[in-house]
Formats: C-alpha cells, structure tokens, sequence
C-alpha cells in the first residue's frame, strides 16, 4: 500500500508510567498544534502504567509488552516490531519508556525513533540516568538551570542527533519532584509536541 503525501504520519508512544508527555501529545492533537501526524498505536512496557488508560480514554489502541513476560531481548522486541507492522508505524515516540531497546531494534529505525529526556543533554544522561533520578543529579550538581531535550534514538543511550531543548530555571528550595514537574510543565510537554510534529513533516517532505 502506498502512503499518500497528505496521509498523516502513524505513530506509536511507548510509555511506562503516568503517561503526562502522551497527554500532551494527544491533547496537541486535539489543538491542531500536531496536524500532520496521528497517534497510532500506544505501547506499554508495564500493564498498569496509568498511561494505558489515557490512550483508552482517548481511543487509542494499545498493547501491552512487559520484558520479563519474553524469554528474551529479541523475543521481546520481536513481539514490539509485530505490532508496529500491524499498525504501520512511520514514527516511534518514547515518552518516558523505561525499558532498554538494543542496537539492533534503533538500526532498524534510523531517525524514526524520538525520545524526551528531562535535562539539557549532554548533561545527567546517559545509562542510569531517568525519571527522578536525572533531576536528583541536577541538585546534587548544584546547577542554576536545567531543561529537556528532545533527541534522535541511535544505540548510544540518549546520544542521538539533538532535535530541540529548552532551559528551565532551578529554583531555591527545590526538591526532585518539583523540579521534575517545572521541567514538564514548561519544557517537556512543550517541546515533545512540537517534535512530533517538525519530524512528521520531515518524513512527508514538507
Ligand atoms: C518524563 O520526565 C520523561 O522525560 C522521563 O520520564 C518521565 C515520564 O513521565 N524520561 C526519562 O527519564 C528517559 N530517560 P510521563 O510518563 O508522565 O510522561
């Protein structure tokens, strides 16, 4: 089957937790701010993150793909690709997915697959560094401002080509989950949308 110009970008969020950069993706639909592509198919490495019923909510259909329930990375993987073919997926969103992809399923996407990391990369990434514990890194450091960075996925964790990032102010008395949620609040949910977006017309040409 051919994909017509005009035909929007099929894309697959992968999630784990509480799914805040997928609403900001679906809600970014509803806007128009994403018109050229649509969210296709949601998976999830865990079958209660609560994501999964944001996507239900919104229509979206989901599979559930929990590592420890495969044998193996490549059965794992294996069982992802097939839904990503059922659904002919262009554009893979990892959105706070916390489980590993190996350099053999990144090299079968080349610039097809965008990740959010909640700092201003190079800086606390890299193997270890997700969720609260990036943000615990950024105190520890001291530093006055963080950010978020919206990136290519290659084999190297959270080394890919750099798409956008944005600066957000550390404030006196900041603990982990404040900061993580400024971050959200006025970088990540921003900024992954967009991405999405730039991407998709990217892949359409346009
Ligand atoms: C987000 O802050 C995302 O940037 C981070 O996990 C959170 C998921 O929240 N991802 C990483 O740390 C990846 N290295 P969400 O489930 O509410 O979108």
């Amino acid at each position: 089957m051919t994909t017509a110009a005009t035909d929007k970008v099929k894309v697959a969020v992968f999630v784990t937790g509480g799914g805040t950069n997928l609403q900001a993706i679906i809600d970014a639909e509803k806007s128009g701010i994403i018109s050229t592509a649509r969210i296709a198919l949601v998976v999830s490495s865990r079958g209660d993150a609560y994501a999964l019923a944001r996507a239900e909510k919104a229509g979206i259909p989901t599979v559930v793909c929990e590592r420890k329930t495969f044998p193996s990375q490549a059965d794992f993987e294996k069982a992802i690709r097939a839904a990503l073919d059922e659904y002919g997926i262009e554009l893979i969103v990892l959105a706070g997915f916390m489980s590993i992809l190996s350099a053999d399923f990144t090299a079968r996407y080349p610039e097809r697959i965008i990740n959010v990391h909640p700092s201003l990369i190079p800086l606390h990434c890299g193997k270890g560094y997700y969720g609260l514990r990036v943000h615990e890194s950024v105190l520890a450091a001291g530093d006055k401002v963080t950010g978020a960075t919206v990136h290519f996925v290659n084999e190297i964790p959270d080394g890919g080509r750099i798409i956008a990032q944005k600066e957000v102010a550390v404030e006196e008395g900041d603990t982990p989950e404040t900061l993580q949620r400024r971050v959200m609040e006025q970088a990540e949910w921003i900024l992954l949308p967009q991405a999405v977006e730039s991407v998709a017309r990217e892949i359409r040409g346009l």
